[in-house]
């Protein structure tokens, strides 16, 4: 006997060795723990056998994969703690059935034994554990033989049973980790969503309704669309928006900015390449259009497009197709096209710096975005906007905009539009110290006679003039007009406070109403809806 153990041993081993490389294949799984129990077939000389996976859903244990049973029982379930299955789930332990047909507790609803009078099974089922809990489990069946090892073929099966629960927490890692980044991946595009929603556009002037309405009309079409304005005014937020409203929101979003992009790498790019298409060009490449297959394109800055790649944009509008560069296969895409430009394209037509007839292709829906100085009554609308954005990102408790600062915004031209006001907005947040913005908390720009609109030199003493009538201004309008009231918050005296009221011609009585307060920010879906 001593002898013929580690011959047995080897065979285990190199039939263990089987089953690990049958589950470590790499198929389906099902595919893979049906190979095992072929292997257990071969080796092990088992004449059926099934793994049984517990649903937790369900509360019950079916068969996931299954070698020598018919149809029917690849359907059985059991409750737990049913049959000699479910009492291996339940207790977690090993259940070995020598003589199946004289046992009253193997129900035969999984294996389908044919009951004869000559030949009789025996049965070793031991359970699946992941994380020691029991995730179900490995039945067989051996031919019935008065002196069979039972010891030995349930450790055996052990074995084979921790295998499988590795596989089963490697898979089941796997899948958590793919349904976390499908949530997180859903969750960034809400937010991105959320935050082009056209409400997030602020601005309620008579030329941005007309915008507004442009986005609705077009966003649910496939339309190209033109975004033309000067810069800074929000061309990039309205491309974001149209996607975002379209159809097509569910699918990606992809920019090109043109004008970064050197000459020869623009076609690129867009196309893609295939390897060897040029040196350097080690392999395939998509180009932005195969990335936004079923979305949306945004060609930023596409007046500074070079006249050669102007004409293969222009086959790719009318044919909807295009090849890689290097390549000779036609790629067919699905993709809209948004462009934007503060260039004067008619000009560059007369200059021959723009093809006519890619302007006729891209100009069919144009949306032209106003400048800053052409849409007053959103100053203050779009400076609330950004106050609130930069004290709550920078954690500033900052209230509101005095009114010399007020007049400031308002009355300077804004030539980097939007833009330069979120930057200017931004600067005063961080150098308040504060709960209110004064006008030396602008930036220089809004402090000359030219920008302002008042006179205002930049010596020493008119500042600290200016610093004190802003100061003064405050303290009213917090007193509600009370002089008395606003020199102690001043730490001063009402005399002092009356001499400089009238020095600065403040009138108090414009504060008496109650405290001012900046226009609350409206947005667009309110009053449309
Ligand atoms: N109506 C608006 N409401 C809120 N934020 C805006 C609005 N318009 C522009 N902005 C903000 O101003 C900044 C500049 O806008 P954007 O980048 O869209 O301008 P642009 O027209 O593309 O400029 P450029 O031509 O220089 O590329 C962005 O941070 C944008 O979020
Ligand atoms: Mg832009």
């Amino acid at each position: 006997m001593a002898a013929t153990e580690p011959r047995t041993d080897l065979r285990s081993l190199s039939a263990l060795s089987d089953v690990g490389r049958a589950l470590a294949s790499g198929a389906e799984l099902r595919a893979s723990l049906e190979r095992a129990l072929e292997k257990l077939e071969q080796h092990r000389g088992i004449v059926r056998g099934a793994v049984f996976f517990v649903d937790e859903a369900a509360a019950d244990i079916g068969v996931e994969a299954a070698v020598g049973i018919p149809a029917e029982g690849l359907r059985a379930r059991y409750k737990i703690g049913e049959g000699v299955v479910g009492r291996v789930v339940q207790s977690g332990r090993p259940v070995v059935i020598p003589a199946t047909a004289r046992e009253p507790l193997v129900m035969n609803r999984a294996f389908q034994r044919r009951r004869s009078s000559t030949s009789d099974w025996s049965l070793v089922c031991v359970p699946i554990l992941l994380d020691r809990k029991p995730a179900g489990a490995v039945a067989v069946d051996f031919p019935f033989s008065a002196n069979r090892d039972y010891q030995s073929d349930a450790q055996f099966l052990s074995v084979v049973a921790s295998m499988i629960a590795q596989l089963l927490r490697a898979q089941r890692t796997v899948e958590t980790e793919r349904s976390r980044l499908l949530a997180e991946n859903s969750h960034l595009r809400q937010e991105l969503e959320q935050r082009y929603d056209l409400s997030n556009i602020v601005g309620t002037s008579g030329p941005m309704r007309q915008v507004y309405e442009q986005i609705a009309q077009v966003a649910q079409t496939n339309t190209t669309v033109l975004i033309r304005g000067e810069s800074g005014t929000g061309k990039e937020l309205i491309a974001h928006a149209i996607h975002y409203n379209s159809p097509r929101a569910a699918k990606p979003f992809v920019k090109v900015a043109c004008a970064a992009l050197p000459e020869t790498l623009i076609e690129a790019e867009l196309f893609g390449y295939e390897r060897g298409a040029f040196t350097g060009a080690q392999g395939r490449k998509q180009g932005r259009f195969d990335l936004a297959e079923g979305g949306t394109l945004f060609l930023d800055e596409i007046g500074e497009l070079n006249l050669a790649s102007q004409v293969k944009l222009l086959r790719v509008l009318q044919e909807r197709e295009f090849e890689r560069l290097g390549g000779t296969e036609t790629i067919k895409v699905d993709v809209r096209l948004v462009v934007a430009t503060n260039r004067d394209l008619e000009a560059s037509i007369a200059e021959k710096q723009f093809r006519e007839d890619l302007y006729y292709r891209l100009n069919v829906f144009s949306i032209f975005v106003p400048p800053l100085r052409d849409r007053k009554p959103d100053i203050m609308l779009l400076a609330d906007h950004f106050l609130a954005k930069y004290a709550r990102l920078h954690k500033r408790q900052i209230r509101r905009i005095s009114t010399p600062a007020i007049d400031m915004l308002v009355s300077y031209h804004w030539p980097g539009n939007v833009r330069e006001l979120e930057n200017s907005m931004e600067r005063a947040v961080l150098t308040c110290d504060g709960q209110v913005i004064h006008g030396h908390h602008l930036p220089p720009t809004l402090q000359t006679a030219e920008a302002s609109g008042t006179v205002i030199s930049t010596s020493l003493s008119d500042s600290v003039e200016q610093y004190e009538k802003d100061l003064i201004v405050d303290a009213l309008k917090s007193a509600r007009g009370n002089r008395a009231k606003a020199a102690r918050l001043l730490g001063s005296t009402e005399r002092i406070v009356g001499y400089k009221v009238r020095k600065y011609g403040i009138d108090p009585g414009r504060f008496r109403g109650g405290q001012m307060v900046a226009p609350l920010p409206q947005r667009w879906k309110s009053m449309v809806q």
